[in-house]
């Protein structure tokens, strides 16, 4: 089978599977079993797959029937620019995440030096991509669980960032290290209500529940990060969380009568960042 054959086969099992945006799943996994980019896939369309590329794609084709996520089976993602590690035990990074780094870039290009949180840092996309953009700052990561620090450490390790330092760390009992303050506080912790998780997209119900779960009403972290973390941040320091869709409010609240708070909304108009000047 040539190439061309090859994707368009995997293309219609994507689209008998009811999934959604089929042609570009079916170029992405046949891009990684054939070991080529986008465009070599257009030039050699013609050629004579190879029968390992082709055991190897279909294969993939039926992890991706089966409910595994696109990002996993490629085993990286890309934010903001970069590739990002992920699989089995970490959170995939999404666009709205790109909008909360582009919102903290922008705080830190007028205050180049400071220092910044991570919570929850999960791959490490939002504070290891700070970290990049903004080479004169010290960003510090924190992540609880093994498998998603693994993803960090690996990510850590790929882009090369000297002013990142990863700590395992359980944000609901640590506290950062001692003397570090930050002026500016980062975190997307997990927000979906304990009720609701059962009702997850198939895909999103194979990321880690400790990546999702946020208690109760969904606010259990922000919560916690008022009262462990906040002692943390500096005088005219910043906090900026993303959150789910009708929290942004809530957590505003949480944080009232001594900071001056904004909810944000995101591309979609979502309100889905919340600032938090103390
Ligand atoms: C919503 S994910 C966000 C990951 C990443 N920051 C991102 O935006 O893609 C939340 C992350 O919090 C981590 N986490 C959950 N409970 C934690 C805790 N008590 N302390 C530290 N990290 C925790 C999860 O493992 C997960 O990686």
């Amino acid at each position: 089978m040539t190439l061309r054959e090859l994707q368009m086969q995997g293309k219609v099992h994507l689209t008998q599977a009811g999934i959604e945006d089929s042609a570009f799943e079916a170029v992405c996994l046949l891009e990684a079993a054939a070991g080529l980019t986008r465009s070599q896939c257009l030039s050699r369309a013609a050629e004579q797959a190879l029968p390992s590329v082709e055991t190897q794609f279909f294969s993939k084709i039926a992890r991706r029937i089966s409910g595994e996520p696109l990002q996993y089976i490629l085993g990286k993602w890309s934010f903001y620019g970069r590739d990002f590690l992920v699989g089995e035990g970490v959170l995939i990074p999404r666009p709205e995440t790109e909008e909360l780094v582009e919102q903290a870039v922008s705080v830190l290009q007028k205050h180049p030096r400071s220092v910044v949180f991570d919570l929850c840092a999960g791959s490490g996309c939002i504070g290891l991509t700070v970290a990049k953009e903004v080479p004169a700052c010290t960003v510090y990561l924190f992540e609880k669980y093994d498998a998603a620090f693994a993803f960090l450490q690996k990510n850590a390790e790929a882009l090369q960032v000297p002013n990142a330092h990863i700590l395992q760390s359980d944000i609901l009992t640590d506290a950062p290290p001692k003397g570090v303050y930050a002026d500016l506080l980062l975190s997307n912790p997990p927000y979906i209500p304990k009720s609701a998780l059962a009702d997850l997209q198939k895909e999103v119900c194979r990321e880690p529940h400790t990546a999702l779960d946020g208690g109760a009403d969904g606010l259990c972290f922000y919560r916690a990060i008022r009262q462990k973390w906040l002692p943390f941040v500096k005088k005219s320091g910043m906090l900026l969380f993303e959150c789910g869709d009708g929290q942004g409010r809530s957590i505003a609240d949480l944080f009232q009568p001594a900071a001056q708070t904004a909810v944000l909304y995101d591309f979609q108009n979502i309100d889905r960042f919340v600032q938090i000047i103390v």
